[in-house]
This record gives structure tokens, sequence and C-alpha cells, in this order.
């Protein structure tokens, strides 16, 4: 995008919030965005500080300048071709409002269903102790925060790689206020970098590793934004779902239950895998549109 056609809401002439909000759709529309309403209430929430609720109450209010700023920048990120998640810096997940950027990858409707799926086996551990939750190659935090948030009886793990996406987790679990107690972060490729006394000692490892295989396409939106060692696993797709379910018994307690997100070709081939290595009460669970996307197992003791 050039800078001529970059907008510029400076709002010395003082539009009203409602005026930015039609001047905002009217720019998503020549992008052809499917959503452009939904996406410019979702920009000016952002830009106003205004909940949805409040944002309605005060559409006739006269947005200040820093406001039609944050907007303009907002705005000329998605008109440039940035993922809305990007442009706004935020994204939600279960009760979660996490900071995303190009260093993580945005956070999935899908992994959503990954965390009832912990939950569901959780509930089924008896211990005394706090349950020992592994987010392996956690980005965001996403998974593991959710379930810190959503659960008082576990302690978690934040693993990745990256120092970038790192820094991402590091920031998110400071807004997770009291639970953040429960949450460790470090460093590590894969298990590599595990401690020895963490052996045997985890009730669940969670993961939604890379699972794209190289040369596979994707829509540029991903492609151009999204970090690649987040999505590229291999010439398989499957390298580090594998290597993940071979390498996890050495970490996980007896009973320890592995879940895995992947692609919905994936998963009868990860499921006969796990059921090869002894894993036990080997499922399948379906994301919200009806393709199975969850590989979720017991380590046998
Ligand atoms: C598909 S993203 C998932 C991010 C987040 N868990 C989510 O669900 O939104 C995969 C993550 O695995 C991390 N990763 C890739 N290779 C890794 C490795 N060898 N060791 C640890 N983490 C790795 C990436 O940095 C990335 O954050």
């Amino acid at each position: 995008m050039s800078d001529s056609q970059k907008i510029e809401h400076r709002n010395e002439s003082k539009d009203t919030w409602a005026e930015l909000l039609e001047s905002t759709v009217s720019a998503l529309e020549t992008k052809n965005l499917p959503n452009a309403r939904v996406e410019a209430y979702w920009i000016l929430e952002v830009a106003s500080g205004y909940s949805r609720e409040e944002l309605i109450t005060n559409l006739n209010v006269e947005a200040p300048r820093l406001g039609a700023q944050h907007l303009s920048k907002i705005l000329n990120k998605r008109l440039g071709g940035e993922p809305i998640q990007y442009a706004l810096g935020s994204w939600s997940f279960r009760k979660l409002d996490l900071l995303v950027d190009g260093r993580v990858l945005i956070p999935r409707p899908e992994t959503e269903i990954l965390v009832d799926v912990a939950h569901d086996r959780l509930d089924k551990c008896q211990r005394d102790e706090p349950l020992r939750v592994c987010d392996l190659g956690t980005g965001s935090g996403a998974i593991g925060l959710a379930i810190a948030r959503e659960r008082d009886d576990v302690e978690v793990y934040l693993v990745d790689n990256s120092p970038d996406a790192l820094k991402v987790a590091s920031a998110n679990l400071t807004g997770l206020g009291n639970h953040a107690v429960k949450v460790k972060i470090f460093e590590s490729d894969w298990f590599d970098q595990f401690p020895d006394h963490l052996k045997n000692s985890f009730q669940l490892i969670v993961s939604n590793p890379p699972y794209i295989a190289y040369g596979e396409k994707l829509p540029p939106e991903v492609t151009n934004y999204e970090p690649h060692q987040a999505l590229y696993a291999g010439e398989r797709g499957t390298e580090d779902v594998e290597l993940i379910l071979s390498s996890a018994p050495i970490w996980l307690s007896a009973g320890g239950i592995v879940i895995l997100e992947m692609a919905p070709h994936q998963t009868d081939h990860v499921a006969e895998i796990a059921v090869g290595q002894g894993y036990s009460d080997v499922k399948i669970t379906d994301d919200l549109a009806g393709r199975k996307r969850i590989v979720s197992c017991i380590c046998k003791d």
C-alpha cells in the first residue's frame, strides 16, 4: 500500500465514532473483505478502548484525536493485508484476551476444543498434588494459559524453542493475574532441554505442534504473516507429532495423558501410531466443523 492510499484519521474536524465506523466499513469493503462491518466494530473497540456495549452507547460522541489515530494505524495494517488478529494486536481465546503478533501463531477455534479435551481427561485424574501440565510449542501461551486460567488444580509449563514466541507468552502470562503463580515458562527444543527432575512427572502433555508438510499450499494471509516455524514440520507434516508421541512417555507419570492437535487427514495415521506404541484409550475428537482434529491417549503404566 502506497502512502497516498493510507487512511489518516487525525480527526481535527472531530468525526463521531459512528462516522468513523462507516468510513472504516467503506475502506474495508474496497478490499472485498467479507466481514467488513464485523471487523470495523472490532477495530473501533480496540481504538476507542470501549466494550461493544459502550461503543454502541457512545457512537454519537466525537472521537478523540488519539483514538482516531489509533484506528488509522490498525486499519492501514489491515488494508495492507495483515490478518485482522495481528492488526488488532490481540485476540480472544476462551476466557483470555491474548496479545498476538507476527512472532506467534494466531490461536484458532479448533484449539479451544483441545482445551475441552484436556479438561475432560484431567477431570478423571486423581491426585492430592497439583496436576502437572506441559504445553509444548506454546506460542502465545494460548493452551497452557487457558488451562491455568480455568482450573485451580494444575501447575503449567509453557515450552517453546522460539525466544520471540516466549516473549509473547510471558506478556500474556502477566495478564493472568493470580493464576500466573501456577505457570512456568522455559525454552526448549521439544523435550531436549527439559531438566532430569521433570522425568515421569507430567500428568498431561498437550501440544498443537507444526503439522504442515513442506510444499503444502496455504492461504497467502497465513504464509505471508504467520511464523513458518509454527507451521511447517517436514516432508510428511507429522514429524513433530510423531516425535512428541514417542518422547512423551519419559516425561509422563504412569497413566499420563498426551493430547495433540493436527490436520484432519493425519489423525487416523497418528492414532494408529499411538496404539502401536502402547498408548491406551486412544481417541479422536472432531473440531467445530466436524473434522477429525485431536488425538488423545493415555501412556501405559
Ligand atoms: C502451531 S504453533 C502452536 C502455538 C500455540 N500452541 C497455539 O496453539 O496457538 C506451534 C508452536 O511450536 C513451536 N515449535 C516449533 N518447533 C519447535 C521445537 N522444535 N521445539 C519447541 N517448540 C517448537 C513454534 O515456535 C510454535 O510456537
